[in-house]
């Protein structure tokens, strides 16, 4: 698996409608290759504002919905109110502490969305954000667990994961890969696009993870 990256030092910093145009465009496109369809549940775990929670509530539909979630009441307001005003009737907005469990019924999500944020399970920084307690293993097994018990079969799991080496106690996305893997999520494919990343363009890779169906093992045969 290649470890991602990110156009650095070539990075541009985006107007509002630089942004519109990306959400229509390769972002529309992105999330289409991750398997976001009309009709599906998606779950934007660590929305932020909803750069990608707005554009797959115009790709699900009505028919489908999208669970907005953050620990961040602000952000999470501030996507509402835009999600409204654009008439995305069917983003769902969940509030959290960060804690387990998910506030989700059991096998009832199809995507789950982990963008920019598994570096950030079960870490904490100082005041000027330096790293005071980096995520570990079993911060982001709680969460992987939890993701197993709310996606359906065939579930997909989408991730892209910059600064792990500086928040977190692994090495790279293979790393995650394992840890995923254990948690019941095969690898399915992965590929580099156009993302936005704080508020700039850069090309990131995504990596995309299948929930295993469990065995049926039979009594006798
Ligand atoms: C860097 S932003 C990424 C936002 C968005 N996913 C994107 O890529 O544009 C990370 C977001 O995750 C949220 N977050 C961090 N830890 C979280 C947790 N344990 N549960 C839910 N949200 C969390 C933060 O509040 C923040 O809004």
């Amino acid at each position: 698996m290649v470890v991602s990256w990110k156009l650095k030092g070539n990075e541009i910093a985006m107007t509002e409608a630089e942004v519109a145009s990306w959400q229509r465009n390769a972002g529309k496109r992105l999330l289409e290759c991750v398997g976001v369809t009309a009709g599906k549940v998606v779950l934007d775990f660590g929305c932020g504002e909803g750069n990608y929670t707005k554009i797959v509530a115009r790709i699900v539909t009505l028919t489908g919905m999208v669970y907005a979630l953050d620990k961040n009441q602000e952000v999470l307001d501030k996507l509402i109110r835009s999600a409204r005003e654009k008439g995305l009737d069917n983003v769902v907005r969940l509030d959290t502490s960060g804690n387990m469990p998910l506030p989700l019924r059991d096998v009832s999500v199809d995507v789950v969305l982990l963008y920019d944020v598994l570096h950030l399970i079960g870490w904490s920084g100082g005041e000027s954000g330096e790293t005071v307690r980096r995520g570990t293993t079993s911060d982001r097994r709680a969460v992987m667990k939890e993701l197993f018990r709310i996606s359906r079969p065939a579930g997909v799991v989408s991730i892209y994961c910059p600064h792990l080496v500086t928040h977190t106690d692994v090495e790279s996305e293979q790393d995650i890969a394992t840890e995923l893997k254990d948690e019941g999520f095969d690898l399915r494919d992965d590929f580099y696009a156009e993302l936005i990343h704080d508020g700039s363009l850069v090309r990131g890779h995504i990596v995309n993870f299948i929930k295993r169906a469990r065995m049926n093992r039979r009594a006798s045969c």
